[in-house]
Protein backbone atom coordinates (compact mmCIF):
# COMPACT_ATOMS: atom_id res chain seq x y z
CA UNK A 1 0.00 0.00 0.00
CA UNK A 2 2.70 2.12 0.89
CA UNK A 3 4.91 1.71 -2.22
CA UNK A 4 1.74 2.35 -4.63
CA UNK A 5 0.92 5.61 -2.53
CA UNK A 6 4.23 6.42 -3.04
CA UNK A 7 4.16 5.51 -6.66
CA UNK A 8 1.53 7.83 -7.52
CA UNK A 9 2.55 10.63 -5.55
CA UNK A 10 6.47 10.87 -6.21
CA UNK A 11 6.39 9.19 -9.86
CA UNK A 12 7.55 12.49 -11.57
CA UNK A 13 10.75 13.03 -8.95
CA UNK A 14 11.73 8.72 -10.42
CA UNK A 15 14.02 9.21 -13.64
CA UNK A 16 14.94 6.40 -15.81
CA UNK A 17 18.42 6.67 -16.95
CA UNK A 18 16.98 7.43 -20.49
CA UNK A 19 16.05 10.95 -18.74
CA UNK A 20 19.12 11.13 -16.85
CA UNK A 21 20.98 10.85 -20.02
CA UNK A 22 18.80 13.16 -21.70
CA UNK A 23 18.93 15.85 -19.20
CA UNK A 24 22.88 15.05 -19.58
CA UNK A 25 22.95 16.18 -23.31
CA UNK A 26 20.76 19.52 -22.31
CA UNK A 27 23.19 19.74 -19.64
CA UNK A 28 25.99 19.77 -22.40
CA UNK A 29 23.96 21.41 -24.76
CA UNK A 30 23.82 24.71 -22.08
CA UNK A 31 27.40 24.33 -21.48
CA UNK A 32 28.42 25.25 -24.76
CA UNK A 33 26.15 28.02 -25.41
CA UNK A 34 27.46 29.24 -21.82
CA UNK A 35 31.05 29.44 -23.82
CA UNK A 36 29.85 31.37 -26.86
CA UNK A 37 30.65 34.98 -27.10
CA UNK A 38 27.08 35.52 -28.46
CA UNK A 39 24.98 32.88 -26.47
CA UNK A 40 26.61 33.83 -23.49
CA UNK A 41 24.23 36.62 -22.93
CA UNK A 42 21.18 34.69 -23.08
CA UNK A 43 22.43 31.39 -21.57
CA UNK A 44 21.36 30.16 -18.15
CA UNK A 45 24.70 28.98 -17.49
CA UNK A 46 27.24 31.17 -16.69
CA UNK A 47 30.02 29.41 -17.23
CA UNK A 48 32.56 32.38 -15.40
CA UNK A 49 36.19 32.73 -16.25
CA UNK A 50 38.13 32.64 -12.73
CA UNK A 51 41.57 32.75 -13.69
CA UNK A 52 43.06 30.09 -12.27
CA UNK A 53 45.20 28.54 -15.16
CA UNK A 54 45.98 25.16 -13.44
CA UNK A 55 46.02 22.96 -10.07
CA UNK A 56 48.68 23.11 -7.59
CA UNK A 57 52.31 22.23 -8.75
CA UNK A 58 53.99 21.64 -5.98
CA UNK A 59 55.69 24.65 -5.57
CA UNK A 60 53.76 27.07 -3.74
CA UNK A 61 54.46 28.09 -0.56
CA UNK A 62 54.19 31.08 2.22
CA UNK A 63 51.94 32.35 5.02
CA UNK A 64 48.68 33.23 4.15
CA UNK A 65 44.94 34.14 5.23
CA UNK A 66 41.67 32.31 3.67
CA UNK A 67 38.21 33.52 4.13
CA UNK A 68 35.69 31.50 3.25
CA UNK A 69 32.25 32.74 2.87
CA UNK A 70 29.19 31.81 1.58
CA UNK A 71 28.74 28.08 3.13
CA UNK A 72 26.76 27.17 6.29
CA UNK A 73 29.77 28.76 7.82
CA UNK A 74 32.01 31.63 7.76
CA UNK A 75 35.36 30.79 8.39
CA UNK A 76 39.08 32.39 8.87
CA UNK A 77 42.32 30.58 8.15
CA UNK A 78 45.63 30.96 8.39
CA UNK A 79 47.28 28.46 5.68
CA UNK A 80 51.25 27.94 6.01
CA UNK A 81 52.69 26.16 3.10
CA UNK A 82 56.38 24.95 3.94
CA UNK A 83 58.53 23.14 1.45
CA UNK A 84 61.20 21.03 3.56
CA UNK A 85 61.64 18.28 2.25
CA UNK A 86 58.27 17.85 1.08
CA UNK A 87 55.38 20.41 1.17
CA UNK A 88 53.34 20.49 3.95
CA UNK A 89 50.41 22.49 5.10
CA UNK A 90 49.72 23.87 8.58
CA UNK A 91 46.09 25.19 9.29
CA UNK A 92 44.00 26.86 11.60
CA UNK A 93 41.61 28.48 11.47
CA UNK A 94 38.10 29.94 13.24
CA UNK A 95 34.54 30.23 12.43
CA UNK A 96 32.45 33.23 12.93
CA UNK A 97 28.74 33.82 12.86
CA UNK A 98 26.85 35.32 10.53
CA UNK A 99 23.70 36.66 11.67
CA UNK A 100 20.34 36.66 9.34
CA UNK A 101 20.81 40.94 10.04
CA UNK A 102 23.61 40.86 8.34
CA UNK A 103 23.09 38.91 5.49
CA UNK A 104 20.03 40.52 4.90
CA UNK A 105 21.11 44.06 6.06
CA UNK A 106 23.34 46.44 3.93
CA UNK A 107 26.16 45.42 2.11
CA UNK A 108 28.33 48.04 4.02
CA UNK A 109 27.57 46.20 7.38
CA UNK A 110 28.10 42.67 5.93
CA UNK A 111 31.88 44.11 4.87
CA UNK A 112 31.94 45.66 7.87
CA UNK A 113 31.44 42.30 9.77
CA UNK A 114 34.01 40.23 7.37
CA UNK A 115 36.77 43.10 8.48
CA UNK A 116 35.88 43.06 11.91
CA UNK A 117 36.57 39.29 12.13
CA UNK A 118 39.50 39.31 10.36
CA UNK A 119 40.85 41.88 12.67
CA UNK A 120 39.82 39.81 15.51
CA UNK A 121 41.44 36.38 14.03
CA UNK A 122 44.49 38.89 13.18
CA UNK A 123 45.02 39.70 16.52
CA UNK A 124 44.57 36.24 18.44
CA UNK A 125 47.25 34.81 15.19
CA UNK A 126 49.34 38.05 16.59
CA UNK A 127 49.80 39.28 13.18
CA UNK A 128 47.99 42.35 12.54
CA UNK A 129 51.51 44.16 12.47
CA UNK A 130 51.78 41.85 8.80
CA UNK A 131 50.43 42.26 5.72
CA UNK A 132 49.83 38.54 4.48
CA UNK A 133 48.33 37.73 1.92
CA UNK A 134 44.38 37.19 1.60
CA UNK A 135 42.58 34.58 -0.52
CA UNK A 136 38.87 35.29 -0.44
CA UNK A 137 36.88 32.16 -1.40
CA UNK A 138 33.05 33.85 -2.05
CA UNK A 139 30.62 31.23 -2.67
CA UNK A 140 28.29 33.27 -5.04
CA UNK A 141 28.61 33.93 -9.15
CA UNK A 142 31.02 36.71 -9.95
CA UNK A 143 32.16 38.37 -13.04
CA UNK A 144 36.15 38.69 -13.25
CA UNK A 145 38.35 39.70 -15.38
CA UNK A 146 41.34 39.20 -13.23
CA UNK A 147 42.26 37.11 -10.25
CA UNK A 148 41.65 39.82 -7.66
CA UNK A 149 38.40 41.11 -8.73
CA UNK A 150 34.89 39.73 -8.36
CA UNK A 151 31.74 41.66 -9.77
CA UNK A 152 29.26 39.87 -8.03
CA UNK A 153 26.53 39.49 -10.48
CA UNK A 154 23.99 37.97 -8.09
CA UNK A 155 22.76 36.80 -4.54
CA UNK A 156 21.95 33.04 -4.29
CA UNK A 157 20.86 30.66 -1.13
CA UNK A 158 19.85 32.39 1.84
CA UNK A 159 22.10 35.90 0.98
CA UNK A 160 20.77 39.25 -0.17
CA UNK A 161 22.50 42.08 1.25
CA UNK A 162 22.02 45.03 0.13
CA UNK A 163 24.19 47.47 -2.76
CA UNK A 164 26.53 44.67 -3.07
CA UNK A 165 25.31 42.92 -6.81
CA UNK A 166 27.02 44.38 -9.74
CA UNK A 167 30.24 45.80 -7.52
CA UNK A 168 33.48 44.15 -6.89
CA UNK A 169 33.63 42.79 -3.30
CA UNK A 170 37.45 42.56 -3.53
CA UNK A 171 37.16 46.87 -3.18
CA UNK A 172 34.05 46.56 -0.51
CA UNK A 173 36.05 44.38 1.58
CA UNK A 174 39.21 46.57 0.86
CA UNK A 175 37.12 49.55 1.50
CA UNK A 176 36.28 48.15 5.12
CA UNK A 177 39.43 46.85 6.51
CA UNK A 178 40.48 50.59 5.39
CA UNK A 179 37.84 52.30 7.25
CA UNK A 180 39.36 50.40 10.20
CA UNK A 181 42.85 51.44 9.87
CA UNK A 182 44.10 48.81 12.60
CA UNK A 183 45.29 46.40 10.34
CA UNK A 184 46.61 46.00 6.41
CA UNK A 185 45.91 43.05 3.74
CA UNK A 186 46.67 42.50 0.54
CA UNK A 187 43.03 40.71 -0.84
CA UNK A 188 45.40 38.39 -3.53
CA UNK A 189 42.45 36.38 -5.49
CA UNK A 190 39.14 35.94 -4.64
CA UNK A 191 37.69 32.48 -5.68
CA UNK A 192 34.46 30.45 -6.34
CA UNK A 193 34.14 27.71 -3.35
CA UNK A 194 34.41 25.26 -5.86
CA UNK A 195 37.66 26.29 -7.71
CA UNK A 196 39.11 26.24 -3.97
CA UNK A 197 37.71 22.89 -3.74
CA UNK A 198 39.18 21.36 -6.56
CA UNK A 199 42.70 23.44 -5.59
CA UNK A 200 42.42 21.84 -2.07
CA UNK A 201 41.94 18.22 -3.71
CA UNK A 202 44.12 19.01 -6.38
CA UNK A 203 47.32 19.46 -4.07
CA UNK A 204 46.49 15.48 -3.77
CA UNK A 205 45.69 14.40 -6.97
CA UNK A 206 47.26 16.03 -9.91
CA UNK A 207 44.43 14.75 -12.20
CA UNK A 208 41.91 16.45 -10.49
CA UNK A 209 40.18 19.06 -12.94
CA UNK A 210 36.99 19.35 -11.77
CA UNK A 211 35.91 20.68 -7.93
CA UNK A 212 31.68 20.84 -6.99
CA UNK A 213 29.84 21.41 -4.08
CA UNK A 214 26.89 19.72 -2.94
CA UNK A 215 25.80 21.48 0.43
CA UNK A 216 23.45 24.72 1.14
CA UNK A 217 23.64 25.58 -2.39
CA UNK A 218 25.31 23.48 -5.99
CA UNK A 219 27.44 24.38 -8.13
CA UNK A 220 30.95 23.08 -10.34
CA UNK A 221 33.87 24.36 -11.81
CA UNK A 222 36.34 22.52 -14.13
CA UNK A 223 39.37 22.70 -16.21
CA UNK A 224 38.51 24.05 -19.95
CA UNK A 225 40.22 24.73 -22.85
CA UNK A 226 41.04 28.56 -22.92
CA UNK A 227 40.42 28.21 -27.15
CA UNK A 228 36.66 27.26 -26.03
CA UNK A 229 36.29 30.11 -23.80
CA UNK A 230 35.14 32.88 -25.89
CA UNK A 231 35.18 35.31 -23.33
CA UNK A 232 38.81 35.05 -22.58
CA UNK A 233 42.08 36.06 -24.92
CA UNK A 234 44.39 33.11 -26.01
CA UNK A 235 44.28 29.56 -27.23
CA UNK A 236 46.85 27.99 -25.38
CA UNK A 237 46.54 25.84 -22.21
CA UNK A 238 43.41 25.82 -20.02
CA UNK A 239 41.31 27.75 -17.68
CA UNK A 240 39.01 26.84 -14.41
CA UNK A 241 35.59 27.77 -15.31
CA UNK A 242 32.67 28.38 -12.58
CA UNK A 243 29.42 27.06 -14.57
CA UNK A 244 27.09 28.22 -11.81
CA UNK A 245 25.24 24.81 -12.34
CA UNK A 246 22.74 26.01 -9.90
CA UNK A 247 21.08 27.96 -12.48
CA UNK A 248 20.39 25.45 -14.96
CA UNK A 249 16.85 25.32 -15.97
CA UNK A 250 16.72 29.02 -15.20
CA UNK A 251 15.24 29.34 -19.18
CA UNK A 252 12.55 26.75 -18.66
CA UNK A 253 14.83 24.21 -20.05
CA UNK A 254 13.43 21.84 -17.01
CA UNK A 255 9.78 22.40 -16.55
CA UNK A 256 8.86 19.00 -17.85
CA UNK A 257 10.78 17.77 -14.84
CA UNK A 258 10.43 20.05 -12.22
CA UNK A 259 6.90 19.14 -9.67
CA UNK A 260 4.12 20.80 -8.16
CA UNK A 261 6.56 20.65 -5.05
CA UNK A 262 9.61 22.41 -6.96
CA UNK A 263 7.01 25.43 -8.14
CA UNK A 264 6.35 26.63 -4.60
CA UNK A 265 9.86 25.83 -3.38
CA UNK A 266 10.72 28.56 -6.01
CA UNK A 267 7.64 30.89 -5.20
CA UNK A 268 8.59 31.24 -1.65
CA UNK A 269 12.25 31.52 -2.21
CA UNK A 270 14.14 35.28 -1.81
CA UNK A 271 14.91 34.78 -5.53
CA UNK A 272 12.01 33.03 -7.62
CA UNK A 273 12.77 32.09 -11.11
CA UNK A 274 16.61 31.84 -10.60
CA UNK A 275 18.76 28.82 -9.36
CA UNK A 276 16.01 26.20 -10.42
CA UNK A 277 18.30 23.55 -10.45
CA UNK A 278 19.91 24.40 -7.59
CA UNK A 279 16.60 24.52 -5.39
CA UNK A 280 15.84 20.79 -6.88
CA UNK A 281 18.96 19.32 -5.49
CA UNK A 282 21.06 20.94 -2.68
CA UNK A 283 20.54 20.84 0.97
CA UNK A 284 18.80 24.56 1.28
CA UNK A 285 15.86 22.95 0.00
CA UNK A 286 15.47 19.37 0.78
CA UNK A 287 14.15 19.29 3.70
CA UNK A 288 11.58 21.32 2.73
CA UNK A 289 10.60 19.95 -0.33
CA UNK A 290 10.18 16.64 1.70
CA UNK A 291 7.76 18.90 4.41
CA UNK A 292 5.96 19.95 1.33
CA UNK A 293 5.07 16.47 0.28
CA UNK A 294 3.77 15.35 3.95
CA UNK A 295 1.56 18.59 3.80
CA UNK A 296 0.17 17.41 0.77
CA UNK A 297 -0.55 13.56 1.99
CA UNK A 298 -1.74 14.72 4.83
CA UNK A 299 -4.16 17.21 3.40
CA UNK A 300 -5.67 13.88 1.43
CA UNK A 301 -5.54 11.80 4.41
CA UNK A 302 -2.60 9.51 3.77
CA UNK A 303 0.12 10.33 6.36
CA UNK A 304 -0.75 11.06 10.32
CA UNK A 305 -4.13 10.18 9.79
CA UNK A 306 -4.65 13.25 8.02
CA UNK A 307 -3.72 15.51 10.84
CA UNK A 308 -1.62 18.47 10.20
CA UNK A 309 0.14 20.54 12.77
CA UNK A 310 1.22 23.74 13.10
CA UNK A 311 4.83 22.42 13.10
CA UNK A 312 4.52 20.62 10.04
CA UNK A 313 2.87 23.71 8.56
CA UNK A 314 5.84 25.53 9.17
CA UNK A 315 8.78 26.63 6.40
CA UNK A 316 12.03 25.61 7.47
CA UNK A 317 10.90 23.21 10.24
CA UNK A 318 12.07 19.89 8.62
CA UNK A 319 15.53 20.41 7.47
CA UNK A 320 17.95 18.50 5.19
CA UNK A 321 19.92 17.16 8.15
CA UNK A 322 16.90 15.45 9.41
CA UNK A 323 16.55 13.35 5.82
CA UNK A 324 20.23 12.38 6.32
CA UNK A 325 19.05 11.57 9.69
CA UNK A 326 16.12 9.07 8.74
CA UNK A 327 17.63 7.56 6.16
CA UNK A 328 20.43 6.01 8.56
CA UNK A 329 19.54 2.29 8.55
CA UNK A 330 20.44 1.99 11.79
CA UNK A 331 19.03 4.55 14.05
CA UNK A 332 16.55 6.23 11.19
CA UNK A 333 13.58 4.60 12.86
CA UNK A 334 14.57 6.41 16.30
CA UNK A 335 15.46 9.77 14.88
CA UNK A 336 12.16 9.28 12.82
CA UNK A 337 10.01 9.20 15.62
CA UNK A 338 11.86 12.11 17.57
CA UNK A 339 11.91 14.42 14.51
CA UNK A 340 8.07 13.75 13.81
CA UNK A 341 7.34 14.04 17.27
CA UNK A 342 8.70 17.62 17.34
CA UNK A 343 6.47 18.10 14.63
CA UNK A 344 3.39 17.17 16.68
CA UNK A 345 2.65 14.53 14.85
CA UNK A 346 2.28 11.14 16.24
CA UNK A 347 3.27 8.64 13.46
CA UNK A 348 2.18 5.52 12.91
CA UNK A 349 4.50 2.55 12.28
CA UNK A 350 3.25 2.78 8.37
CA UNK A 351 3.64 6.60 8.56
CA UNK A 352 7.56 6.12 9.72
CA UNK A 353 7.46 3.66 6.49
CA UNK A 354 6.03 6.61 4.62
CA UNK A 355 8.38 9.29 5.47
CA UNK A 356 11.36 7.76 5.05
CA UNK A 357 10.26 6.36 1.44
CA UNK A 358 9.31 10.19 0.90
CA UNK A 359 12.82 10.93 1.71
CA UNK A 360 14.20 8.22 -0.15
CA UNK A 361 12.76 9.83 -3.07
CA UNK A 362 13.80 13.43 -3.02
CA UNK A 363 17.05 12.66 -1.48
CA UNK A 364 17.84 10.15 -4.83
CA UNK A 365 16.64 12.54 -7.12
CA UNK A 366 18.87 15.14 -6.20
CA UNK A 367 21.65 12.63 -6.55
CA UNK A 368 20.77 11.61 -9.74
CA UNK A 369 20.38 15.12 -11.51
CA UNK A 370 23.56 16.18 -10.06
CA UNK A 371 24.75 13.01 -11.91
CA UNK A 372 23.24 13.64 -14.75
CA UNK A 373 24.75 17.50 -14.85
CA UNK A 374 28.36 16.14 -13.63
CA UNK A 375 28.30 13.07 -15.83
CA UNK A 376 27.96 16.36 -19.25
CA UNK A 377 30.98 17.56 -17.77
CA UNK A 378 33.24 14.28 -17.79
CA UNK A 379 31.77 13.98 -21.34
CA UNK A 380 33.10 17.03 -22.63
CA UNK A 381 36.39 16.72 -20.62
CA UNK A 382 36.40 13.48 -22.62
CA UNK A 383 35.85 15.01 -26.19
CA UNK A 384 37.85 18.03 -25.18
CA UNK A 385 41.38 15.50 -24.45
CA UNK A 386 40.12 13.56 -27.54
CA UNK A 387 40.58 10.15 -25.74
CA UNK A 388 38.61 6.83 -26.07
CA UNK A 389 38.76 6.33 -22.02
CA UNK A 390 39.06 9.30 -19.78
CA UNK A 391 40.50 9.16 -16.27
CA UNK A 392 40.10 12.13 -14.17
CA UNK A 393 39.50 13.24 -10.59
CA UNK A 394 36.29 14.99 -9.47
CA UNK A 395 36.86 16.95 -6.10
CA UNK A 396 33.68 17.29 -3.61
CA UNK A 397 32.41 18.83 -0.52
CA UNK A 398 29.51 20.22 0.71
CA UNK A 399 27.18 19.55 3.79
CA UNK A 400 24.64 17.37 2.00
CA UNK A 401 27.53 15.21 -0.09
CA UNK A 402 28.94 14.43 3.45
CA UNK A 403 26.66 13.68 5.70
CA UNK A 404 24.07 12.16 3.52
CA UNK A 405 24.71 8.28 4.41
CA UNK A 406 24.04 7.28 0.96
CA UNK A 407 24.38 10.45 -1.13
CA UNK A 408 27.95 10.30 -2.28
CA UNK A 409 27.21 6.12 -3.35
CA UNK A 410 24.28 7.14 -4.76
CA UNK A 411 26.04 9.88 -6.82
CA UNK A 412 29.01 8.12 -7.53
CA UNK A 413 27.18 4.94 -8.82
CA UNK A 414 24.62 7.33 -11.05
CA UNK A 415 27.72 9.25 -12.86
CA UNK A 416 29.64 5.65 -13.54
CA UNK A 417 26.50 4.30 -15.51
CA UNK A 418 25.75 7.20 -17.08
CA UNK A 419 29.88 7.81 -18.80
CA UNK A 420 30.50 4.25 -19.07
CA UNK A 421 34.36 4.83 -20.60
CA UNK A 422 36.07 6.61 -17.66
CA UNK A 423 37.90 5.70 -14.59
CA UNK A 424 36.45 8.91 -12.14
CA UNK A 425 37.64 9.01 -8.82
CA UNK A 426 36.18 11.00 -6.22
CA UNK A 427 37.85 12.64 -3.83
CA UNK A 428 36.23 14.38 -0.57
CA UNK A 429 37.88 18.13 0.38
CA UNK A 430 38.80 16.77 3.78
CA UNK A 431 40.41 20.72 4.63
CA UNK A 432 37.53 22.63 2.64
CA UNK A 433 37.95 25.53 0.16
CA UNK A 434 40.35 26.96 2.42
CA UNK A 435 43.53 25.35 1.41
CA UNK A 436 42.76 25.64 -2.49
CA UNK A 437 42.24 29.44 -1.73
CA UNK A 438 45.66 29.72 -0.46
CA UNK A 439 46.96 27.61 -3.45
CA UNK A 440 45.90 30.31 -5.56
CA UNK A 441 46.81 33.12 -3.63
CA UNK A 442 50.34 32.14 -3.59
CA UNK A 443 50.85 31.55 -7.30
CA UNK A 444 48.91 35.36 -7.69
CA UNK A 445 51.76 36.07 -4.78
CA UNK A 446 54.79 35.17 -6.38
CA UNK A 447 53.66 36.32 -10.12
CA UNK A 448 53.58 39.55 -8.61
CA UNK A 449 56.80 39.59 -6.32
CA UNK A 450 58.33 38.71 -9.63
CA UNK A 451 56.87 42.00 -11.50
CA UNK A 452 57.54 43.93 -8.45
C1 LIG B 1 33.13 24.18 2.59
C2 LIG B 1 33.83 25.23 1.82
O1 LIG B 1 33.95 23.15 2.93
O2 LIG B 1 32.00 23.75 1.86
C3 LIG B 1 32.86 26.39 1.61
O3 LIG B 1 35.02 25.63 2.39
C4 LIG B 1 31.66 25.91 0.91
O4 LIG B 1 33.46 27.43 0.93
C5 LIG B 1 31.07 24.79 1.66
O5 LIG B 1 30.74 26.96 0.65
C6 LIG B 1 29.81 24.27 1.05
O6 LIG B 1 29.16 23.57 2.01
P1 LIG B 1 27.90 24.04 2.87
O7 LIG B 1 27.27 22.73 3.05
O8 LIG B 1 28.40 24.65 4.11
O9 LIG B 1 27.09 24.96 2.01
C1 LIG C 1 25.43 28.76 -5.11
C2 LIG C 1 26.37 29.84 -5.61
C3 LIG C 1 27.65 29.24 -6.16
C4 LIG C 1 28.25 28.30 -5.13
C5 LIG C 1 27.24 27.26 -4.71
C6 LIG C 1 27.78 26.30 -3.67
O1 LIG C 1 25.00 28.02 -6.21
O2 LIG C 1 25.72 30.62 -6.59
O3 LIG C 1 28.56 30.25 -6.50
O4 LIG C 1 29.38 27.71 -5.67
O5 LIG C 1 26.08 27.90 -4.21
O6 LIG C 1 28.12 26.94 -2.49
Amino acid sequence: LISAVIDKYLYSMRFSDETLLDIMQQFRRELAKGLGRDTNPTAALKMLPTFVRSIPDGSEKGDFIALDLGGSNFRILRVKVSHEKKQTVQMESQIYDTPEDIIHGSGTRLFDHVAECLGDFMEKQNIKDKKLPVGFTFSFPCQQTKLDEGFLITWTKRFKAGGVEGMDVVKLLNKAIKKRGDYDADIMAVVNDTVGTMMTCGFDDQRCEVGIIIGTGTNACYMEELRNIDLVEGDEGRMCVNTEWGAFGDDGRLEDIRTEFDREIDRGSINPGKQLFEKMVSGMYMGELVRLILVKMAREGLVFEGRITPELLTKGKFETKHISAIEKSKEGLSKAREILTRLGVEPSTDDFSLVSQVCTVVSFRSANLIAAALAGILMRLKENKGVARLRTTVGIDGSLYKMHPQYARRLHKAVRRLVPDTDVRFLLSESGSGKGAAMVTAVAYRLAEHSR
